[in-house]
């Protein structure tokens, strides 16, 4: 059998020798594609292997189709909002991701954004502290649980919406439901991002949202960019000098948001939520454990191509 990792942000060096050790115990080719720059490369490299580990790749019909031995793709992460569902379900491939994995991580990063926005940017101004102050978690998935443990700490008042996760899961981890997404909005000053990006989410979180967050404001992204209605955002930050909006995730217009905005919004340059050597480790070797169990065992207990 024939393994592909194909990460155009690669993992820590460590967590591909992670995956290589769960490979070569399984018998299996570990093949490495890093930092490649188009999709002809990718396309190349999946000629001949039976399954692919992937992060934020895309994974198209155009590129299942070069891979004609292909059975499983693991996407080392939680959203899997870059591989073709259907294309895969028709051509019988199966799609798992590696839930948990990276979840704490990316809600570390939470914080050290948030903190970034109230010291605003650190630029030497006073600014203020999270203790104490409302912090609403819009959708509480496992990211969402890391960001409310998290908060916890720091003294904050936590509500979360979720419609999927029933209340008692929300209060046994000490954060109030709420149960309408405008209640949430308006109610916490910060807002934290964890909703997947999909047919109903993009483009959700627009004006008449972010224009309901109380004075001092600031709404988090670590989600996806798609579910930013960016014209609304920018309408919003702009009859709301005292708003602040900071992502993991470069919006599509981000040099005209940085322009008009300044200081005001943050943006990474790539998405560093899942960037530790803990959360590749973590989700590399999970996604390395989840294809030898489904090539070798028949295990598929992660599909998300159901
Ligand atoms: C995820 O969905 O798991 C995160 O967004 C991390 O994505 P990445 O592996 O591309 O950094």
């Amino acid at each position: 059998m024939k393994v592909l990792v194909a990460t155009e942000k690669p993992f820590a060096g460590v967590a591909v020798e992670g995956i290589r050790e769960v490979m070569a115990e399984a018998g299996y080719d570990l093949v490495l594609l890093e930092k490649y720059t188009d999709k002809q490369q990718l396309k190349e490299a999946v000629k001949d292997v039976e399954a692919i580990i992937i992060r934020s790749d895309k994974i198209d019909a155009e590129v299942m189709d070069a891979a004609q031995n292909l059975k499983i793709v693991v996407r080392a992460g939680a959203g899997y909002d870059n591989v073709d569902l259907v294309a895969a379900t028709e051509r019988g491939i199966v799609v798992q991701n590696t839930p948990g994995q990276n979840s704490n991580a990316v809600a570390e990063l939470v914080f050290g954004m948030l903190v970034m926005a109230v010291r605003n940017m650190y630029n030497g101004t006073s600014g203020s502290e999270l203790k104490g102050k409302t912090l609403g978690i819009h959708a509480f998935g496992q990211v969402g649980r890391n960001v409310a443990r998290i908060a916890g700490g720091f003294g904050m008042a936590v509500s979360a919406l979720d419609p999927f996760c029933p209340d008692e899961v929300i209060e046994q981890a000490g954060v109030s439901p709420v149960h309408s997404v405008e209640e949430l909005y308006s109610n916490n000053k910060f807002v934290s991002l964890h909703i997947p990006a999909n047919e109903q989410t993009r483009r959700s979180v627009g004006y008449e949202l972010i224009s309901r967050l109380p004075k001092g404001g600031v709404l988090i992204n670590t989600a996806r960019k798609e579910v930013i209605d960016e014209d609304g955002l920018a309408r919003a930050l702009r009859e709301r000098t005292d708003l602040k909006y900071v992502a993991d995730i470069r919006p599509d217009s981000a040099d005209a948001l940085s322009a008009e905005f300044g200081d005001r919004v943050f943006f990474t340059p790539k998405k560093m939520g899942a960037q530790t050597a803990e959360a590749n480790i973590n989700a590399g070797i999970a996604a390395a454990r989840q294809i030898v169990e489904f090539l070798r065992d028949g295990v598929n207990r992660y599909q998300v191509n159901k």
